[in-house]
């Protein structure tokens, strides 16, 4: 199985620990501070969930970025080139206090994203729901919560949706980063916070 790693342990990063933990599934999250500074997270979470560098988050084989949008620059400044690995875009261009969208100049957040990865097979995903619901079972027996996502390689696409599956929720691709990617950007996207299940 790949190796999770989660930069930014705030209400996204943390919740899809907590998925992950739940299942049994290691990853190692980083904060912008020591991983110390993490203790109580890691220790709530349980054992497959362990506190590290920005770094060592990064050098996983798929690394979820949940970040705040004018954060992303330093959280994600020198590191190394990600040598095609799978970089998740949990991350959406608006944010407290104002909520007023950043000015993409006409590209999509994700491609905006991209920039920032040099060398990485950006998936977004895990970005369309409020942070509860990717950390929580649906209480619907028999159904899984749905998580889109999009991107640029068809198997890095696969790689997200699996890991989404092994985390209890059903992935689904709505193709590529200028395609699919739109329709659950946050704001304006049509399938943006919905709060979807699968039965079956
Ligand atoms: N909240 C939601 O329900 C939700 C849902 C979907 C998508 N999103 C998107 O996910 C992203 C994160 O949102 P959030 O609500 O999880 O934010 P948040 O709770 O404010 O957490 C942000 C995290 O980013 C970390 N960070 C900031 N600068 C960093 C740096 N230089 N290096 C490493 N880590 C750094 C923070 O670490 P420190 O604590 O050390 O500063 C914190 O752990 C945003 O783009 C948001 O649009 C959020």
């Amino acid at each position: 199985m790949e190796t999770i790693g989660i930069i930014g342990a705030g209400a996204i990063g943390s919740a899809f620990a907590k998925a992950l933990a739940q299942k049994g599934i290691k990853a190692v999250i980083a904060n912008s501070r020591e991983p110390e500074s993490l203790a109580d997270l890691v220790s709530e979470l349980g054992p497959t969930i362990k506190a590290g560098t920005r770094e060592e988050a990064a050098a996983q084989d798929i690394v979820l970025v949940a970040v705040t949008w004018s954060k992303l620059p330093a959280a994600l400044a020198g590191l190394p080139d990600f040598g095609g690995r799978i970089v998740i875009d949990a991350n959406n261009p608006i944010e407290a206090p104002e909520f007023k969208p950043f000015d993409l100049y006409g590209k999509t957040s994700s491609e905006v994203f991209a920039e920032f990865v040099p060398g990485a097979r950006v998936v977004k995903a895990l970005n369309h729901l409020p942070a509860a619901l990717v950390s929580s079972d649906t209480g619907v027996e028999g159904a899984r919560r749905v998580l889109f996502l999009a991107g640029d390689d068809a198997a890095a696409n696969a790689s997200v949706s699996r890991l989404i599956g092994q985390a209890g929720f059903v992935g689904i691709d709505l193709g590529s980063i200028k395609a699919g990617g739109p329709l659950f950007q946050i704001p304006g996207g049509q399938l943006a916070i919905q709060n979807l299940l699968k039965l079956g």
